[in-house]
């Protein structure tokens, strides 16, 4: 029987935002670079019926996906929306014309990516928006004015609520003296722990921490102890990498991505997983010499 993502619990972010654990990422959907259309269109579309059906009620997304390609997709795919389900997407960036990142973040600026997001999604108010920061952890300046602005359209009424992407503790700190934070969302997976301290400290207040590459995306994971203790599980290194993350801290929210319905199913198995305690202890230390 294929397993739902139900069974690795739920979590609720706020009075209205509770969510499977086990969510979607859908920037594996665009075309090639995560630029223009996705190769097979129908089977990005059954890759996200998939997911609900599977009962994932978590997608992660952006506008600056394709641009515009896997927001339509999801409101293509999924539209009625289903009552619980709950979109992310994020902001702060946009595409130009030969598919390159390119940050933008004036008061402006936002509001139009605000407004790209609720139209391409077909919404009248966007669930969660996060603010990406570029270089945030490495170059941790002030993001006072750009969440700021996205305060002001949450008071407006287009965002319920907001959230933070590649930030250090200190940007987290100060978004939250400007108004409520209730997800981070940072690179972390079995391999790359550098958020392990942040991760305690938002579990502490009841912030979910949302890893990106939780599979290692574009570094793909490779650990000869991953393959061994999933061999012996009867699993996959893939499901094995994403239940160590549900049993690293009750607050983390998985967004695996894949534009493959046989690896979506893999991954959702992942929620039914519990790998014993002693294989916990050998893949801890994957993570080399950081903290655990
Ligand atoms: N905030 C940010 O700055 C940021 C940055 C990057 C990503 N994100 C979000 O985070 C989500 C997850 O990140 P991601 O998709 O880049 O990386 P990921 O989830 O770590 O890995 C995705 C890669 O793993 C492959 N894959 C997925 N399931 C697999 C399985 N069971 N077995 C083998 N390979 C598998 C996918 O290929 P297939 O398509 O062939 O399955 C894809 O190449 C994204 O979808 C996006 O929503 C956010």
């Amino acid at each position: 029987m294929t397993a739902k993502a139900s069974a690795g619990g739920t979590f609720t972010m706020a009075e209205d935002l509770t969510v499977a654990r086990m969510g979607y990422g859908a920037m594996q959907l665009a075309g090639p670079g995560v630029f223009g259309p996705p190769r097979h269109r129908d089977e990005a579309l059954a890759v996200l019926r998939e997911a609900a059906r599977l009962g994932i009620n978590h997608i992660d997304t952006a506008d600056f996906y394709g641009p515009h390609v896997t927001n339509q997709l999801i409101r293509d795919a999924l539209r009625p929306y289903p009552d619980d389900l709950r979109i992310v997407t994020k902001v702060g960036a946009v595409r130009d014309a030969s598919g390159g990142w390119l940050p933008e973040a004036s008061p402006r600026q936002l509001r139009e990516q605000v407004h790209d997001n609720l139209r391409n999604l077909g919404l009248d108010v966007l669930d969660v928006v996060n603010l990406r920061v570029p270089d945030g952890r490495a170059e941790p300046g002030s993001i006072a004015a750009p969440f700021t602005a996205l305060a002001q359209l949450r008071q407006e009424g287009l965002i319920r609520h907001l959230g933070l992407s590649a930030v250090s503790a200190g940007q987290v700190a100060e978004a939250q003296s400007i108004a409520p934070v209730v997800c981070v969302q940072n690179y972390y997976n079995i391999a790359s722990r550098a958020d392990d301290d942040l991760i305690d400290s938002l579990a502490a207040q009841d912030i979910a921490y949302v890893p990106y590459f939780p599979l290692g995306g574009a570094f793909s994971l490779r650990s000869g102890v991953l393959r061994r203790i999933a061999a012996g599980l009867g699993s996959t290194p893939a499901s094995v990498a994403l239940a160590w993350l549900l049993q690293r801290s009750p607050n983390i929210l998985l967004i695996p991505g894949t534009s493959a319905a046989s690896h979506l199913r893999e991954n959702v198995a992942a929620a039914a997983l519990t790998i014993p305690e002693d294989k916990l202890t050998q893949l801890n230390g994957i993570g080399g010499g950081e903290r655990r």
